[in-house]
């Protein structure tokens, strides 16, 4: 299996069951490289399909990345291994996208905070020593998480918790200044999944060639930056 005397690059990639996470563990295979994809309990997933084409370099490990004990049991397990990226994928976004925060039940409020902002910081900040000294580290985010370019409200619980994650994800960057590491913060558009929803502008075959390509052309240029598939700058 994919381990350190692979010659090919491997990633760690984090909410790979369904989706752009799917989506980009196929692309990836595709393109040579050696994957750990991530799923949530113990069910059958698509990621599990794609394994019986890929015996030899794709692995799965379960992780949910709300539970901390997971992902230190995780980080245990893969131990051994070097990756050259490690990215967290896994996002939610909660069910009735208009409610206002007088509308959302507290509860909800902290199941999105916690899935999209809190987990996937931990994931990185647990998890970024299996990762190679100048390998890529890096988060799904959404064009909806930028502060600059809110100007219509809407999906703000959503927006809220991608905002969060990427302010997350400067702090994680300013206490690493002068490392090789790459750092991305990925708005990857508006894609037909079961979070993005039938009405979503584009497909899975339609972006998920851009979003792998900038993930890898972002391995060349160390440091953060909040940049949409095709490699152009967000504003945060
Ligand atoms: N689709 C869009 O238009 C769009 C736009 C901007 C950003 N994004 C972001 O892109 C990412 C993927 O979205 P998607 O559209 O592919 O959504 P999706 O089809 O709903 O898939 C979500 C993925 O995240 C995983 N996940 C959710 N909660 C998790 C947890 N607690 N621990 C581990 N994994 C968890 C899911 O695993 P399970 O199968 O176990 O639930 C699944 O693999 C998310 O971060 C999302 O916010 C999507």
């Amino acid at each position: 299996m994919n381990d350190s005397r692979s010659p090919r690059p491997s990633m760690l990639l984090v909410g790979a069951s369904r989706g752009i996470g799917l989506a980009m563990a196929e692309e990836l295979l595709e393109r040579g490289w050696d994957l750990v994809g991530t799923v949530r309990g113990g069910g059958r997933t698509g990621l599990h399909e794609l394994a019986g084409s890929y015996p030899e370099r794709l692995a799965i490990e379960p992780v949910d990345v709300t539970r901390a004990e997971q992902l230190s049991a995780l980080r245990e397990r893969l131990a051994q291994r070097r990756f050259d990226a490690l990215f967290v994928n896994a996002g939610t976004a909660n069910p009735r996208p208009d409610d206002t925060m007088a509308d959302i039940e507290t509860e909800e409020f902290v199941r999105v905070m916690v899935t999209n902002a809190l987990g996937p910081m931990r994931c990185l900040e647990m998890l970024d020593g299996l990762v190679r000294p100048a390998g890529l580290v890096g988060v799904m985010s959404s064009g909806q998480g930028s502060v600059a370019n809110n100007q219509q409200g809407g999906r703000e619980l959503y927006r809220a918790s991608k905002a969060a994650l990427n302010m997350l994800m400067r702090s994680y960057a300013a206490r690493q200044t002068g490392s090789g590491r790459s750092l991305l913060v990925l708005a990857p558009g508006w894609i037909r999944t079961e979070l993005g929803g039938p009405d979503a502008t584009f497909t899975l075959e339609q972006t998920i060639p851009d979003i792998v390509d900038c993930l890898l052309a972002k391995r060349e240029r160390p440091g953060l930056e909040y940049l949409d598939r095709n490699g152009k700058v967000v504003p945060w």
